[in-house]
């Protein structure tokens, strides 16, 4: 991908989010399904209690927070989304956390000297959206203790019980065009760049029950309604996404959400 084309992704990724962190918050506040995520993640990393981890594409926050929290660790949260760290700083009031605006690429520009010795580095749920993802795992693992893990959590696939596709399935049956790509850097090409860093890389899923409800939700955050629809407005958006996942109705008691997590130990 040429850097021109790169550029253009994080201006539109950058503004799809700044216009998601209150819908990211309400989805968040009745799901707690990123914080649920990211300790997924973290689980897979092996990450220990007062570790000191880099949130790479850390949102608003929820990440971080959670990991605060539940394994008291110190977290440094970077994000290209001016609006989404601007809403974490605001709501999170914990010396453990320290959220900045940067780009995955560079996290070295928003760290002081002494720190380049983080325990884990964690993208959850941001890989898949960033262009140069090989480039930022390279980055970031030159802020990484030996030793230290590096782990991601990746874009939903929505399966049925013999592993078919049924987003394109959904698709098809509403006579929608398919998106041309749901994420900008596949599943095999995030995992290629972790295998390049990393020794040890595992493979897991975390799957869970079909729920029309969390999908409309889910993609119902501008940013997450983009991958589905990126040529039409919001409003017209939100109405397919909901007959979209409608017409998977029929499939809903055997079909499942499936969130892939990949780790490694550089
Ligand atoms: C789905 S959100 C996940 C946020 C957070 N990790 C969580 O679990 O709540 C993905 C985030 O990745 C960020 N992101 C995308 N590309 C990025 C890049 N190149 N550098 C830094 N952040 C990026 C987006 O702005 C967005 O806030």
């Amino acid at each position: 991908m040429d850097d021109a084309v790169i550029r253009k992704i994080k201006k539109v990724v950058a503004g799809n989010f700044d216009k998601s962190f209150d819908h990211y918050q309400t989805f968040e506040e009745k799901h707690h399904f990123f914080a649920d995520l990211t300790l997924r993640l973290a689980a897979a990393c092996g990450l220990n209690k007062g570790c000191r981890v880099l949130d790479i594409g850390c949102g608003n926050g929820a990440s971080a927070e959670i990991l605060s929290r539940e394994l008291e660790c110190r977290v440094v949260g970077l994000d290209l989304s001016p609006k989404m760290i601007a809403d974490g700083c605001r709501r999170i009031k914990d010396p453990r956390i320290r959220l900045e605006v940067g780009d995955a690429v560079n996290p070295q520009a928003i760290l002081t000297q002494d720190e380049n010795n983080f325990d884990a580095a964690l993208y959850n749920a941001s890989i898949f959206i960033i262009p140069d993802a090989d480039k930022s795992l390279k980055a970031v693992a030159a802020c990484l203790e030996t030793g230290a893990s590096i782990g991601f959590s990746f874009y939903p696939q929505i399966l049925n019980r013999e592993g078919t596709d049924l987003f394109a399935l959904a698709f098809d049956r509403c006579d929608l065009p398919r998106p041309r790509t749901q994420v900008v850097t596949s599943y095999e090409k995030a995992l290629k760049g972790l295998q390049a860093c990393c020794s040890k890389v595992s493979e897991s899923v975390w799957e869970r029950p079909f729920s029309q409800e969390f999908l409309n939700d889910f993609f119902s955050i501008p940013a997450q309604s983009a991958s589905l629809f990126p040529r039409l407005q919001y409003e017209e958006r939100c109405q397919l996404i909901t007959k979209l996942f409608a017409a998977l109705t029929e499939d809903a008691a055997t079909a499942k959400i499936v969130w892939r997590l990949a780790a490694g130990i550089i």
